[in-house]
């Protein structure tokens, strides 16, 4: 059975472009079709300033969004990465074989970094290994798929490149995965500034709809969506990215293709509205079982425990491997 594993960060409220690019596919498809592990990447969250508290709460609400958004622990692993030690084990021997000029080429660290300086004056190293560390999360499990948003195809495309230089160093010890980008959503933009990806660590309330956003706020912010100077609605991401993005919308809450919706609205308006109305109708039945989970925690208290467990089981015997591997028996 194909393995599947991916992650989502605690570094924010998740949005709409989390919930599109990579979570519904998570719960709809992959769940269903594949041995799938869904993991919090809390320690990914200490790579830039962050309050420790708000690392917990929010480590927390991305566990109960994963589960309200359809994910079923009979179904698939769902834990916390730092509840599992062989990630950090991994990631270690991962540095080892990896090298800085691959890490200071890595898009998300190009962009990162000068905004860490702005705001603070240095750039933690763990922002730098960060591609290292989601390596070691997806190579632990033996991943053949990765489901992820196209901001994290680099990512994946090092993890291959690391998995085959450590198989041909050391012997064959991991399986090659590869990036599975959903055809629809693979980068939902900002409502404000269609040019930039909607990311939940961004400060732009108005251009980013939460999964937790009530339908009014919804609405609004849909509505109020910055389109483009024309008045055709046609699907042309390069000339019109404000009226592609809101196509885009539709068309994953609808399961089609932005191309089919293409000429189907005469007014921004209309297709403005659709897409609000869609967007609230597939936030509604999440919304309702975050409500039950929350008066539950036990619940998933309870799911996270197993969750763990499981995926102890599984990563421990390749990372023992890797490590004998690489030279390091364990102690006699
Ligand atoms: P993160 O937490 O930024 O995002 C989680 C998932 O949501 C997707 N995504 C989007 N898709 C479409 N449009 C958007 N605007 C949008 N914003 C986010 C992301 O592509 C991702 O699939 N480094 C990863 C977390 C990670 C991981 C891993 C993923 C750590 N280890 C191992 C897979 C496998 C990240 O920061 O995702």
């Amino acid at each position: 059975m194909t393995r599947v594993f991916s992650g989502i960060k605690p570094t924010g409220h998740l949005t709409l472009g989390n919930y599109l690019g990579a979570m519904r596919r998570w719960a709809q498809v992959d769940q269903h079709q594949s041995d799938a592990l869904f993991c919090v990447v809390d320690l990914h969250a200490l790579t830039v300033d962050h309050d420790p508290a708000r690392v917990f709460r929010l480590s927390r609400q991305t566990a109960t969004l994963l589960l309200a958004s359809g994910l079923d622990p009979e179904l698939c692993t769902v834990f916390v990465q730092s509840h599992v030690d062989e990630h950090a084990r991994l990631s270690y021997l991962l540095e080892c074989v990896a090298t800085d000029g691959e890490m200071r080429r890595m898009i998300q660290y190009k962009e990162k970094a000068p905004r860490e300086r702005e705001r603070g004056g240095s750039v933690r190293l763990s922002l730098l290994t960060y591609p290292v560390l989601m390596a070691a999360d997806i190579l632990a499990y033996g991943t053949d798929e990765v489901p992820v948003g196209e901001d994290q195809t680099q990512h994946v495309e090092l993890t291959r490149d690391l998995a085959v230089r450590f198989n041909q160093r050391y012997g064959h010890t991991f399986v090659v995965p590869r990036a599975t980008p959903p055809k629809v959503a693979a980068r939902i933009m900002n409502l404000q500034d269609p040019t930039s990806k909607m990311g939940k660590s961004d400060d732009s309330g108005p251009g980013i709809v939460y999964l937790l956003d009530e339908p009014d706020v919804v609405r609004k912010k849909i509505m109020r969506a910055v389109t483009d100077s024309g008045s055709d609605v046609v699907y042309d991401p390069e000339g019109r990215p404000g009226v592609a993005n809101l196509l885009e919308i539709l068309a994953a809450c609808q399961d089609v293709t932005p191309q089919e919706l293409s000429g189907a609205y005469d007014t921004y308006g209309a297709l403005k509205k659709d897409t609000a109305e869609a967007v609230v109708e597939v936030l509604r039945p999440l919304q309702e079982r975050h409500r039950a989970l929350c008066a539950d925690p036990g619940h998933v208290d309870g799911v996270l425990r197993t969750g763990a467990e499981r995926a102890r089981g599984m990563a421990r015997p390749r990372v023992d491997a890797a490590y004998r591997a690489i030279g390091l028996p364990p102690a006699l």
